[in-house]
Formats: structure tokens, C-alpha cells, sequence
């Protein structure tokens, strides 16, 4: 893979000026980009990526979307949980969710399509989708409470009040109590999963003092009681062919995750409530983010699916 453009609305300059720790990469960024791609990777506010994205299909440019405007099939989702009207609703039944452990085989027919968006998942619905979709799979997902905490860089680099150090250290707070947008997608993917529309996820983001992570932790009330053996086996079977998932048999950290594009998941019967606890942990920026975007897309231009992403977390 060779990169051959960066861009930024109005900017000409090398990568340092931004992103100091790239220097050595000699790249630039411009304001336009070069004609004659294969893909466009594009990280962008919602509502940005959809004006964009018919004129790259048109030139024949494969997109993998960072964004989340391609990620949900139901064009009335996007007023709703978005504010816009989505400019083009005949792209999103096209457009294939980019979760590889899930859509790889919708990824690789994505190589004879003439329209090829991969629209790469949130951070938080990646951590709850890959979370609960065995249990989905198997029609054992009844009731679902999500608690997640993500760092603060979940939230960009623009630079915003309640993001500030003072503001974020030595603190947790709850946000997005009235839904946040992430629910959308984990509703669609697990009911996907499950053939049948289930039941509202109740999901609750937290701010913690972090830089990257996400941990969700998933309380279920199953469909009928379940065993800690028939869980593992369930979690197993549908993970240990996976190269980027972990199903562990201790509760993860973050810390177990980062700088890496691994997932970790445990799950676990608690026999006397009779829930079941599902506990995920990504990185942020990579499994859920930019790592994963370069997973899909080596699926789609058939390339070996780790390429580029065989980094081990960092630890410390
Ligand atoms: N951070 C995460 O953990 C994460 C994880 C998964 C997905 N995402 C998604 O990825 C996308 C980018 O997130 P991010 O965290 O990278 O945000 P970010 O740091 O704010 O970067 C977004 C970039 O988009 C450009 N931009 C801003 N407003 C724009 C506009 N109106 N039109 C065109 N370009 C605009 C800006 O670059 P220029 O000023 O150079 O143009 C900005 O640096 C979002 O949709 C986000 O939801 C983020």
C-alpha cells in the first residue's frame, strides 16, 4: 500500500505540523487529493462524508468511511439520531458495516461491486456488537443494560470545554443519558445477528481520565438459563477462528488492549442473579477506529487481514 495524498480543509504542510510523531514519514497534507486512487479512507465529522462520497464512487474509488454515515440501513435513522437528512439514502443498503468478524464474506463481494463503501463502525458499538453477538447469534439475548467508559480521545482532537485536563482529571461522568447515537448501530447489528428485532439496548457511555480504551460491560438477562460451559463454548466457537479477538478467561483491562487492534472479551454466568456479564476492551483509535478501517480494508482488496496491524499493545 502506498499513500499518496493526505487531506485537510485548507492546509499545506508537512504531517509534523500536525502530528509531530509522523515527521520521519515525510508525508504532506494538502487540500486536494491526487487523482488515479484505489481507496480513500475518510475521518470525518457526521454529515461530511455523505456529500463526498458519490463524487469518489463516481472516479471508481473504493471508501472506507471512518464516519458513521454510511453505517445504518434505515435512511430515517440519520434525522433521527443524526439531525440530517441523508443526501443519497440509496448508497446505505450498499454500503457494507465494516466489522470483518462479522461481514467478511459482505467485505470480500464488496471486490465486483461497482459502489464500494465500507462503512467502519463506531468505537463503542464495536466493543458492545462484538461483545453480545454471540449470545445474539444464538437467540439468547433478551434484556441488555451496556455500561461503557471510553478516554477522552473518543472525542477528537478539536478542542472543546468539558474536554479540558481539569475538567477530565480525577473525574467520571455519565453522558448521553437521552441515547447516545451509538445505539443505533448496536440495535441494527444484534438484531441482524439474531434474525429478529430485539428488544431497546439500554446503553450508558461514561468520560473517564483515560487517553484511549473502551470497556463495555455487558449485564444480559438471557432468553433461558445458560450454563458457564455452554458460554464459553458459544464465545469460543464464534471467536477462536478470529485473529484479532481474545476470548480470555480473566476480566480485561485496557491497558490490554492499547496501541493494538485486538478485542478482548469475557463472559460470565453469574449464577446468582442468573445474568450474564459480557466484559470488552479495544482500543479506541485502532479496533475501534483506524486499525479496524485498514482491517476491512485489507479484506476487500485481498490482502493478508492483519497486514499493518500486527502491532502488540504497548504495556506499560
Ligand atoms: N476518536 C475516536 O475514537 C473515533 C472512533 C471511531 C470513529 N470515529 C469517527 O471518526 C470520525 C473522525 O473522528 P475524529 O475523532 O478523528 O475527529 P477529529 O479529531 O475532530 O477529526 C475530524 C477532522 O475532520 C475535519 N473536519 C472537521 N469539520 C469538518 C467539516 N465540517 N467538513 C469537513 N471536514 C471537517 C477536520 O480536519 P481538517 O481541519 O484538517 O479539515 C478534523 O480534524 C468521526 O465521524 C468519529 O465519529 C472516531
Amino acid at each position: 500500500v502506498e499513500i499518496v495524498g493526505l487531506q485537510g480543509r485548507d492546509r499545506d504542510e508537512p504531517i509534523e505540523a500536525s502530528h509531530p510523531h509522523l515527521g520521519s514519514t515525510g508525508l504532506r497534507i494538502g487540500d486536494a487529493l491526487p487523482a488515479g486512487l484505489d481507496a480513500v479512507f475518510l475521518g470525518l465529522p457526521h454529515g461530511a462524508a455523505a456529500a463526498l462520497v458519490p463524487d469518489l464512487l463516481d472516479q471508481g474509488v473504493a471508501v472506507i468511511d471512518l464516519g458513521p454515515d454510511f453505517r445504518l440501513r434505515d435512511p430515517a435513522d440519520y434525522p433521527r439520531w443524526y439531525r440530517f437528512e441523508h443526501p443519497r439514502p440509496d448508497l446505505l443498503e450498499r454500503a457494507v458495516y465494516g466489522l470483518p468478524e462479522l461481514h467478511g464474506d459482505d467485505l470480500v463481494a464488496l471486490r465486483d461491486s461497482d459502489v464500494r463503501i465500507v462503512a467502519s463502525p463506531g468505537c463503542y458499538a464495536t466493543a458492545s456488537i462484538l461483545s453480545l453477538a454471540p449470545l445474539a447469534h444464538a437467540g439468547l439475548l433478551d434484556d441488555v443494560v451496556i455500561d461503557a467508559k471510553s478516554g477522552v480521545s473518543g472525542a477528537g482532537r478539536e478542542s472543546k470545554p468539558d474536554m479540558h485536563f481539569a475538567e477530565v482529571n480525577e473525574s467520571v461522568k455519565a453522558y448521553g443519558v437521552d441515547g447516545h447515537r451509538h445505539v443505533a448501530e448496536i440495535e441494527q447489528e444484534l438484531g441482524l445477528q439474531a434474525g429478529a428485532r430485539l428488544a431497546p439496548v439500554d446503553f450508558l457511555p461514561h468520560l473517564i481520565p483515560m487517553t484511549r480504551g473502551i470497556l463495555a460491560a455487558c449485564h444480559v438477562r438471557t432468553t433461558r438459563p445458560i450454563d458457564q460451559e455452554e458460554l464459553d463454548k458459544l464465545y469460543h466457537e464464534a471467536y477462536d477462528g478470529e485473529g484479532f479477538v481474545d476470548v480470555v478467561a480473566a476480566p480485561p483491562a485496557t491497558k490490554h488492549v492499547t496501541g493494538s487492534n485486538r478485542f478482548k472479551v469475557h463472559a460470565h454466568v453469574d449464577a446468582r442473579t442468573g445474568r450474564v456479564l459480557v466484559l470488552g476492551v479495544l482500543d479506541n483509535l485502532v479496533k475501534g477506529a483506524a486499525g479496524q478501517a485498514i482491517q476491512a480494508f485489507n479484506v476487500v482488496f485481498g490482502l493478508p487481514e492483519s497486514s499493518g496491524l500486527e502491532q502488540l499493545p504497548l504495556a506499560p
